[in-house]
């Protein structure tokens, strides 16, 4: 019997299953830590990474993960593949599915990754669309949790653009019971689906124009970069994100302990300073860590491994 699972969306996902994620990375990070680590459990067993867009973590914490757990990573760049020359994402699927065990892929439409999904006999893992990335928000839960307890009942406030990373962060909402404040420029709004989703299971997301307003109370600050990967033709000119940049003078409205999150890469200087980002109160680079652990709790529980 096939019992794989894919990873496409927090919403897709019941909660019970994402905190056992949260609860095996834990674990396996702990292992790894002190040196007990004995399990392989995808011994034998291939992953094909499909990026149709940069990476610098995903790439390398996937690759590292997998080998960690025994398997092997086969690297594949959308435009050096077929793909790249318009063969059919679902025809990508069937294919690869015949050679490797799991596809993970950071593509653009989201409509890309739910194609491959359909077509794939092979767990499939969403490692960034442009509209979600819920490997980044498990990582970053994780991180949370490490420094300041359960997530559950804290205020996370988004501040800068309304992207793919915070439409998981909405989804997470209402999958771990926390509040998420949103500021975000005229134009900037998430998608309102996921705004209503979150709204709908269990979340509590309220969207605001003020990022002061917004960040009071905070347990999290979170924000990323103005510009996303493929959006660039959006780009309305830093001027109208300005007061949306994490700065002290904006950290000193949230919790004094709270933590200040941000998926990585940085650019510094507009969305965030270099002294909030460098601060005592910055978890960034333990969420690019926990994004190993994370995912290979993700391709773990993929398997039922
Ligand atoms: N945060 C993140 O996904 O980083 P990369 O684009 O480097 O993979
Ligand atoms: N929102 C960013 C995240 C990068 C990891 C982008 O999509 O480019």
């Amino acid at each position: 019997m096939n019992t794989f699972r894919h990873f496409t969306d927090l919403s897709s996902i019941p909660s019970h299953d994402l905190r056992g994620i949260l609860d095996d990375a834990r674990a396996r990070k702990l292992r790894l830590k002190s040196g007990t680590e004995t399990q392989r459990p995808l011994a034998g067993k291939a992953l094909a990474m499909v990026f149709e867009k940069p990476s610098t973590r995903t790439r390398v914490s996937f690759d590292v993960g997998m080998r960690q757990l025994g398997g092997e990573t086969i690297m594949l760049t959308g435009t050096e593949m077929q793909l790249g020359r318009s063969e059919t994402i679902a025809d990508t699927a069937k294919v690869l599915s015949r050679y490797v065990d799991a596809i993970m892929i950071r593509t653009t439409e989201h409509a890309r990754l739910l194609e491959l999904t359909e077509h794939a006999t092979v767990p499939v893992i969403n490692a960034l669309t442009d509209d979600t990335h819920p490997c980044q928000i498990m990582a970053d839960i994780m991180t949370y949790e490490e420094h300041r307890g359960p997530v559950k009942g804290k205020l996370f406030t988004w501040t800068g653009d309304g992207n793919n990373v915070l439409h998981s962060l909405m989804e997470a909402s209402a999958r771990f019971g926390f509040r998420v404040n949103v500021a975000v420029p005229e134009g900037s709004e998430p998608a309102q689906h996921y705004v209503d989703w979150a709204n709908a299971n269990g979340g509590e997301v309220r969207l605001m124009r003020s990022a002061t307003e917004a960040v009071k109370d905070a347990d999290c600050v979170v924000t990323d970069t103005w510009v996303s990967m493929g959006q660039e033709h959006r780009a309305r000119g830093n001027n109208v994100f300005q007061p949306y940049q994490v700065n002290e003078e904006l950290m000193s409205h949230a919790k004094s302990d709270a933590l200040f999150m941000h998926c990585l890469p940085a650019h510094r200087g507009e969305e965030v300073t270099d002294a909030v980002i460098d601060g005592p109160n910055s978890v960034v680079f333990d969420e690019a860590e926990n994004r190993l652990h994370a995912q290979k709790a993700i391709l773990a529980w993929c398997f039922g491994a």
